[in-house]
């Protein structure tokens, strides 16, 4: 018996030495030191030894087991260590790898010019307002002294979704509403979307973005008109370019113009972007007529004022030299990328 302990002694340290994780050591202790296990077996049937061999085998057995108890308590403090470090290694981070990137956007150009004419006209005391993209015809049209059977409906025709609702053909509603709910003085511009009847090709769209102006106070003059335009159209375009007042005609403004900026292309000699005139056009406007004051509840005795819209698309294509309309609207990175 006591053969079978020195046995079981040398083979049990040796396995538990040779232990290579906790669940091997843990399946060691159950075989030897668990319930049914060799030395605990050993120890429970100490009764069915010859009365002699009892104190020796029990006193063996139980230096076995706290000699193994000591071991596998010593190899799962050493293993652990090692199963920590392991972890450490494969959670290592390698700070020198290059990072992924997320792609910056930017903002779309027609934004980027519009974002511009907002900061030159907040600059000059403008506030920002805006309106109804579905309008009444009332506003789009007849508020802006153009009745029904009015010949300049014609070149404003639009996608009507009743007979007195359409989509607006011009920003020049948004100063109808205005007059109808602020008081002078009115400063304001109103960048949108409109829509009109147009085959698409490089230089038209059914659906493009204008950006309305209106100044209404006592004494406004045409020399303010001139002004402000020349102005803002030399902080876009540059201090070195002209800038032509040509008359021109709208049912709601009276007198009115159209201005045109020197062509940056030709300095003005002519050339094919300006149609061999020297000149771009860039916007309408003219001093609101008399009758479009009064329907807005203004009297034009008291106040008068002026009134502008242009063409969004028209001047980032003139800033950014972009020969087709169509690219503002198929956002191809490769051509939004560029601004
Ligand atoms: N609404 C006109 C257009 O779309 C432009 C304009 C606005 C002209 C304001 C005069 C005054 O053609």
């Amino acid at each position: 018996m006591e053969e079978k302990l020195q046995l079981l002694e040398e083979t049990a340290t040796c396995e538990v030495e040779k232990a290579a994780d906790l669940e091997e050591l843990e399946n060691l202790r159950v075989k030897y030191l668990g319930k049914s296990g060799e030395v605990t077996e050993i120890l429970q049937n100490i009764g069915d030894l010859p009365p002699k061999q009892r104190p020796v085998v029990g006193k063996l057995g139980n230096k076995l087991k706290s000699k193994l108890e000591s071991a596998i308590a010593e190899k799962k403090d050493e293993l652990k260590k090692v199963a920590k470090e392991k972890r450490l290694k494969e959670e290592e981070i390698d700070v020198t790898l290059a990072g992924k990137r997320d792609d910056l956007g930017s903002k779309h150009p027609l934004t980027q010019v519009i974002d511009e004419i907002s900061e030159i006209f907040l600059g000059l005391g403008f506030r920002i307002v805006e309106g109804p993209e579905v309008e009444k015809d009332y506003y789009n049209f007849e508020a802006l002294n153009i009745p029904k059977a009015h010949p300049a409906r014609d070149m404003q025709d639009s996608f009507y979704i009743s007979e007195d609702i359409l989509l607006r053909t011009h920003t020049s509603p948004v100063q109808v509403r205005t007059m109808e709910e602020t008081d002078v003085p009115v400063r304001i511009i109103a960048p949108g979307r409109v829509y009109r009847v147009d085959e698409v090709d490089a230089n038209h769209s059914p659906v493009f973005h204008q950006v309305e102006g209106l100044m209404i106070d006592k004494n406004i003059s045409f020399s303010n008109l001139k002004g402000i335009l020349i102005k803002v159209v030399k902080e876009l375009f540059g201090e070195d370019r002209e800038v032509r007042f040509r008359p021109s005609y709208f049912p709601f403004t009276e007198p009115s113009a159209e201005v045109d900026v020197s062509c940056a292309l030709c300095g003005g000699e002519g050339c094919s972007t300006c149609s061999d005139t020297g000149w771009l056009e860039i916007l309408g406007s003219g001093m609101v007529h008399p009758r479009v004051l009064e329907m807005s509840g203004l009297d034009p005795q008291k106040v008068s004022g002026f009134a502008f819209g242009m063409g969004i698309e028209r001047i980032a294509i003139l800033k950014y030299g972009i020969t087709d309309i169509r690219r503002f609207y198929e956002n191809d990175m490769r051509f939004l990328q560029q601004f």
